[in-house]
């Protein structure tokens, strides 16, 4: 299986009805009357509304082996069939992501997920008190899991999450099946918090994003070790305050380091934009862009603020957001001022470390 990245020179993957031709769904009749069609349509990615018709049209997508992007509560995911390991091959090569670094499942609900792995007691309390929701959770692979071995990178452990957002839900129902998907965005970059964030990294390379406007979460779910002792291998939209009152213990922090990241995908230069990033500044220099939160100075560059009010639910929302227009604004360096750690200001504290780290 050829995993490298696609040349640029190659363009965009088969679409969907390439696929369903591959995979016998259509005639070759059927195929010149949608190649007519073709003809006037815009080539490569497709952006539908998020009404019932696109989220079938999507689900039809993954059945027939294609990559779509929908909402989640957290960050826009780039799904393919959970079972169709060609399919996930095509991902990792239109995101340009190692293989070594597994996906996220994503199933319609709790009962599904059991078929999937090995649900502890901690694993239990936390899917009943948090799916769905931001929140996903390792554990040791079920025997007879049916999840295509090139999404879990070789590893016998399964990240699994039940996502809240309606839309995600409807087409997790649609599909009948569980969906891989990572953010969808090209790897090393920042998440993706709309539509058109998806379509700035992929557009050419994925069949379809269904479109259902900004998330309200805008971080990544938090991510929990049940498969021995629960520990927090990346902090997120869920806060970890939450997580310990229902286990009733302080959670461990799995320790991340370059050579062996607790989850696989944590590598320290993650999240980032071309821009230098300086955090923890009380104001932005001449040349510099400047992430605010709470109360700003005065500046007359480019200037936006994660949360004039100072809340952190508001900041994690505007983050991706945020760092990608000031990205746009062809600022050297982005100044950020400082974000409390507590609540989701861990993981906002998190994801801007790792934009500012060495590349
Ligand atoms: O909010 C989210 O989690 C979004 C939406 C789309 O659901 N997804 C997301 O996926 O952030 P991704 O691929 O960008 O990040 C998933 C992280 C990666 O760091 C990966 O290494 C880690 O989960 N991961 C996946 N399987 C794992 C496993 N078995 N053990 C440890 N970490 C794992
Ligand atoms: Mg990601």
């Amino acid at each position: 299986m050829n995993l490298r990245p696609p040349r640029p020179e190659r363009g965009a993957l088969p679409d969907c009805a390439t696929l369903r031709l591959m995979a016998g769904l259509i005639t070759p009749a059927s195929l010149k009357a949608s190649l007519r069609d073709a003809m006037t349509a815009e080539p490569g990615t497709r952006v539908l509304s998020a009404d019932e018709p696109a989220i079938e049209a999507a689900a039809r997508c993954l059945k027939a082996g294609g990559l779509i992007a929908f909402p989640t509560e957290t960050v826009y995911g780039l799904g393919a069939d959970a079972g169709n390991g060609e399919a996930i091959a095509r991902l990792y090569a239109a995101k340009g992501r190692p293989a070594f670094n597994p996906l996220i499942a994503h199933f319609a609900n709790a009962e599904a997920a059991r078929a999937a792995g090995i649900f502890t007691e901690a694993a239990k309390k936390l899917a009943a008190a948090f799916w769905p929701g931001p929140l996903t959770l390792v554990l040791a692979k079920q025997p007879d899991c049916r999840i295509a071995d090139l999404a879990l990178a070789g590893l016998d452990s399964v990240a699994l999450r039940v996502p809240a957002h309606p839309v995600a839900r409807t087409l997790l129902a649609a599909f009948g099946g569980p969906i891989v998907a990572p953010s969808a965005n090209r790897s090393g970059h920042v998440s993706p918090t709309s539509a058109a964030h998806v379509l700035a990294d992929l557009r050419g390379r994925i069949d379809l994003i269904v479109d259902a406007g900004p998330c309200k979460v805008g971080v990544e779910s938090t991510i929990v070790s049940c498969a021995g002792e629960p520990a927090l291998l990346r902090p997120g939209g869920l806060p970890r305050e939450a997580i310990e009152r229902v286990l009733g213990v302080t959670l461990a922090t799995a320790s991340i380091t370059e050579e062996a990241p607790p989850a696989p995908g944590m590598l320290a230069s993650h999240y980032a934009p071309k821009a230098l990033l300086r955090l923890e500044a009380d104001g932005a220099e001449p040349g510099e862009a400047l992430l605010a939160f709470g109360r700003a100075p005065d500046f007359s560059g480019p200037i936006l603020n994660l949360s004039p009010r100072g809340d952190l639910i508001e900041a994690a929302t505007n983050l991706f957001s945020h760092l990608r227009a000031l990205d746009a604004s062809g600022a050297r360096r982005i100044a950020v001022m400082k974000v409390p750690h507590d609540g989701l200001g861990e993981a906002i504290n998190d994801r801007l470390k790792r934009a500012a780290a060495p590349r």
